[in-house]
């Protein structure tokens, strides 16, 4: 799907799957690469895939810890935020303009087959700012139940109420499977949507570990949630006219 077909869905229903520029997808598995290494080194383990991950059959506690450390590996590569922005084809200049920030810290999720553990149906905002991108990226193929729903803004009312109501997890799953939308995102594309779009995230019954990245980008001089830029944000972009005001007392 080209980028001006992207934003047109995007316009419409506040998400859209990008794929990845071609040139920026030896970066991806550049870090893929080194987080096996990782893995390999830490537990001695090696000739397999990320997504055989849960064969590890790690304890949660050497889960959590592993996730922590690769976690820091991710966040050590302090260029990544900038090939992220840059590997979606100006998607995201088109939306946020050309003074953007970035959250300081790449978020990862391992999501292992049958793991309950995961976040609630909930939308990110008015936490986060109400200006702002998700960007999802599976460093996995994610089919199926290994993807996420989202909503389109049809169902937000719909949504908006049934969280009103605190109802059951079945309530939440059987809402998802009627009104949502599970796109399949492979490895080399990545997931944009809106921080008031509602997602909701299955028990991955497929036989692979999920796993995925996820950053938040939004325009420097918009309005911010909870969050607050120096906090919070890094610094990804000026324009120029912004540049020049860096540079005396007005
Ligand atoms: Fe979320």
């Amino acid at each position: 799907m080209n980028k001006n077909n992207n934003i047109n869905e995007f316009s419409k229903k506040g998400y859209c799957v990008v794929d990845i520029d071609k040139k920026y997808i030896k970066e991806l598995e550049k870090l893929n690469l080194s987080i096996l290494n990782n893995i390999t080194k830490k537990i001695g383990k090696n000739n397999y895939e990320l997504s055989d991950f849960h064969k590890l059959k790690l304890s949660d506690i050497e889960l959590n810890n592993f996730r922590l450390e690769t976690i820091k590996l991710i966040n050590s590569k302090k260029n990544l935020r900038r090939i992220i922005y840059d590997s979606l084809g100006g998607f995201l200049d088109k939306c946020l303009g050309p003074d953007v920030v970035v959250q300081k810290n790449i978020n990862l999720v391992i999501q292992s087959p049958k793991d309950k553990n995961r976040s609630p149906f909930h939308k990110d905002a008015p936490m986060a700012s109400n200006y702002e991108l998700v960007v999802w990226l599976p460093l996995v193929d994610c089919v199926k139940t290994m993807s996420m729903y989202l909503f389109d803004l049809k169902h937000h009312n719909q949504a908006k109420k049934l969280i009103m109501k605190n109802t059951s997890e079945k309530k939440f799953k059987d809402f998802s499977k009627k009104n949502g939308k599970l796109l399949n995102v492979k490895f080399g594309q990545a997931m944009i949507f809106w921080t008031n779009n509602f997602h909701y995230i299955p028990v991955n019954e497929e036989k692979r570990t999920r796993w995925s990245l996820n950053l938040r980008y939004k325009n420097l001089f918009t309005k911010y949630g909870t969050k607050n830029l120096l906090d919070y944000y890094d610094i990804l972009k000026l324009s120029p006219i912004t540049e020049l005001l860096n540079k005396i007392d007005v």
